[in-house]
């Protein structure tokens, strides 16, 4: 049952009107024999009621207080959600005391706890995995915004803000929730951390969890290093991703590998042509070249040599596509990857089968640091200019195709341009740098609607 008091409006078909529909979809957050009060039912009633948090419910662009009357225990609200967090597609593997940690870090009062490690070592999958842990805790939810694709560090509050659905101001719309943040890979945009840290002086119940391949040093700031994975943990991702048994050479091959996740995920995705034995045979000699370096990080020369491994050993059809994917700093679509790539699918699932490869809701996209490797092999290719250019133009053409709808606000074309949000803002600065001013100055308006409904201004 659930109750909230509001003002409802009679019309032909009875009572209508937003708190009648707050009402009923309070209600169908519940479960049977559960009691649901909003928060004016709560305040005009003044009874003891176990606080459940915000939540978002449907067609309510704001989260919205439950309460339950009586302290039974009962499954999670049936609300939408109140996280965005990402479902990995891919089993988890180990961890236990890093998870333990960084949520008992939080609990105990960082605000600002930041996950450093070089490129594929397991930050953003152990942010992910700790937040998940922590949703039941943070009354206002657990967020994630993904910054990789931003250069821009202006725009880092702005995403968040976005991400929250926060219109008038982001320490406003935050003030005292209790709310946890989990910022992705800030490293390329670090200038904005002054701004993040002050957010936290601001808000009093905000947490911020980041994922940094450096050190934010702002006040405040909490590390926590992610060292690589044990042993047995590293033979156990091995083994669930290349669908094999542990043997010698698979202990062997991990410790070449330094234990690196994304190193050994690369490895265990050509299980299906070469022995675990062969595997380290071919890449042992090449990592021991690079055994003795200077780098800060040896693990970065691992991952670097793994890469190069993997993509030494693809087909040129294979190179060409991997390196033009790079051209999409927001991932694409099917249609997106044939039309301004010129993609097959049978080249783009060979490359998600050597793990280069990610798709997750429709979306092909690559790890932070393959899509390094990857910009690399397209501006080296000479077909960097053209690509680019293509892809301006592909995501113009769609804002356009999308203005008259969006004049008439239909979802799906906000959605569509939500999720292309990064390709739009580097097919903005694509056409910029190009001179073409004229298209530049056409994009920005038909997408002026989309940054207006959405509240990017
Ligand atoms: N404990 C784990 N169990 C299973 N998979 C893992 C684990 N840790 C990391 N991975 C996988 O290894 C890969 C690299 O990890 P992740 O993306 O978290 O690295 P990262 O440190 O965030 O890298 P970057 O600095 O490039 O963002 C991902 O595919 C991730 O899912
Ligand atoms: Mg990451």
């Amino acid at each position: 049952m659930g109750i909230h008091t509001g003002t409802p409006h009679l019309a032909e078909e009875g009572y209508v009107g937003q708190d009648v529909n707050k009402g009923a979809r309070i209600a169908a957050a519940g479960h049977g024999g559960q009691v649901l009060l909003s928060r004016e039912t709560r305040d005009l009633a003044g009874i003891d009621v176990l606080d459940l948090g915000e939540h978002r419910l449907k067609d309510f662009a704001e989260p919205v207080w439950i309460f339950q009357l009586g302290k039974e225990r009962f499954p999670p609200l049936k609300t939408i959600s109140n996280t965005n967090l990402p479902r990995p597609a891919s089993s988890f593997v180990g961890r236990d005391n890093e998870i333990e940690e960084v949520a008992a870090l939080l609990r105990e009062g960082a605000r600002l706890l930041t996950l450093t490690g070089p490129g594929g070592s397991g930050k953003t999958r152990l942010a992910i995995e700790t937040a998940a842990a922590l949703v039941p805790e943070f009354k206002a939810g657990v967020f994630w915004v993904g910054l990789a694709p931003l250069r821009d560090p202006a725009l880092v509050t702005e995403t968040i803000a976005q991400t929250l659905g926060a219109k008038n101001g982001l320490a406003e719309h935050i003030g005292e929730r209790e709310l946890l943040l989990v910022l992705d890979n800030l490293e390329q945009v670090v200038e904005a951390a002054a701004a993040l840290a002050s957010l936290a002086e601001t808000c009093p119940n905000l947490k911020l969890l980041v994922t940094s391949r450096e050190l934010l040093r702002v006040r405040g700031e909490v590390e926590y290093p992610v060292l690589p994975l044990a042993e047995t943990e590293a033979v156990e991702l091995f083994c669930a991703r290349g669908r094999t048994e542990p043997d010698e050479s698979v202990h062997k091959l991990c410790g070449a590998l330094d234990n690196l996740p994304l190193a050994v995920e690369l490895a265990a995705a050509r299980t299906g042509v070469l022995s675990p034995k062969q595997i380290l045979e071919r890449l042992s000699g090449r990592l021991d070249l690079l055994k003795g370096g200077r780098d800060a990080d040896p693990r970065q020369r691992t991952l670097r040599a793994t890469i190069e491994w993997s993509y030494e050993l693809l087909s040129s059809q294979e190179r060409q596509l991997y390196a033009r994917l790079a051209v999409f700093p927001g991932g694409c679509t099917l249609e997106s990857a044939e039309e301004v790539a010129e993609a097959d699918l049978d080249t783009l699932q060979s490359l998600v089968d050597k793990s280069l490869l990610r798709y997750t809701q429709q979306r092909f996209w690559m790890l932070e640091t393959i899509r390094e490797y990857a910009v690399e092999r397209l501006d080296e290719s000479g077909q960097s200019e053209e690509l680019r250019c293509r892809h301006a133009e592909h995501f113009r053409a769609l804002a356009e195709e999308a203005e008259p709808d969006l004049l008439r606000n239909r979802e799906s074309y906000l959605e569509r341009l939500e999720a292309e949000h990064d390709n739009l803002r580097a097919a903005l600065d694509q056409l910029a740098a190009s001179g073409e001013e004229q298209l530049d100055l056409e994009l920005a308006a038909a997408l002026w609607q989309f940054w207006y409904a959405r509240g990017h201004y």
